[in-house]
């Protein structure tokens, strides 16, 4: 594989499960900070792929860098964010946040700082002691997104992490997301089987074709942000979205 120095992330693997050719030849490279949506059908491997970018599993072939090396767990320092919220329910909303900076080893008034500033970014000053159970879905859900942004992590991955919300709930969560992305830059990537949300968040979309997997199509979304869903530019990019992700 070539190395890049300018990118933060570079791929290039192919993955199967036994017999099951998952990903055929995949290809592409991150930039630092940069905000990258996947899109692909149901089934064709885009879990697979994030859990071979976090480094806990091990491509058939190939190698994914972070920073110029072979992405580690226990070097490097990756946040996921999945499609249930993932909090501990026996710990507080500030307790669930501050868990990875504990991890880390951080001093007490650090993470305290840290803790703080991000429950200000996600908007969830007010709830600190309140236990998961005693808040929404989405609030859920943006206690995890919290905690994916409280550490340094060097790349966040989501997986789908707004499918189980209802509309609004996930209108709101995707400008959220945004918000916090602007405030503490981060590189993402966010997968998602919707081209609307695709081409809202991202910097680029990578369209992802049936297994055996391969890439599609790599599309920079150049709009301003914030987006505007109804406006030519954007309906025209989701268009050319939706013909790549369903051209045989
Ligand atoms: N641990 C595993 N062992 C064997 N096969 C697996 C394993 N995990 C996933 N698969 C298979 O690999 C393929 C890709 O699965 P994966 O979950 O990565 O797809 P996906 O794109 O995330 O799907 P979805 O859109 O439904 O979330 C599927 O055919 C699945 O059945
Ligand atoms: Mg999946």
């Amino acid at each position: 594989m070539m190395t890049n120095l300018n990118s933060k992330l570079q791929v290039a693997i192919s993955h199967q499960y036994g017999n099951l050719v998952v990903h055929g030849d995949i290809q592409f490279s991150v930039k630092e900070n940069e905000f990258l949506c996947i899109c692909g059908p149901s089934g064709c491997g885009k879990t697979t792929l994030l859990d071979i970018l976090s480094g806990l599993l091990k491509p058939s072939k190939g190698d994914v860098l972070l920073d110029g090396e072979i992405v580690n767990p226990k070097k490097h320092s990756i946040s996921f964010v999945f499609q249930e919220p993932s909090t501990l329910p026996w710990l507080t909303v500030w307790e669930n946040i501050a868990t990875g900076l504990k991890i880390k080893k951080l001093k007490k008034a650090e993470i305290k700082q840290k803790v703080e500033e991000v429950i200000r970014i996600v908007g969830l000053g007010g709830f600190e002691g309140f236990y998961p159970h005693q808040i929404s879905g989405g609030m859920k859900q943006r206690v995890s997104i919290a905690r994916a942004f409280a550490t340094d992590a060097d790349l966040i991955l989501m997986d789908e992490p707004f499918v189980s919300l209802d509309q609004p709930t996930r209108e709101r969560m995707q400008q959220e997301v945004l918000d916090i992305w602007k405030n503490l830059k981060r590189t993402i990537v966010f997968v998602t089987h919707n081209l609307e949300e695709a081409v809202f968040l991202g910097d680029r979309v990578i369209i992802l074709s049936e297994k055996p997997t391969s890439i599609k199509a790599d599309l920079p979304i150049d709009l301003p942000r914030p987006r505007n869903l109804m406006s030519l530019e954007f309906t025209e990019l989701r268009a050319k979205c939706f013909s790549f992700l369903h051209q045989k």
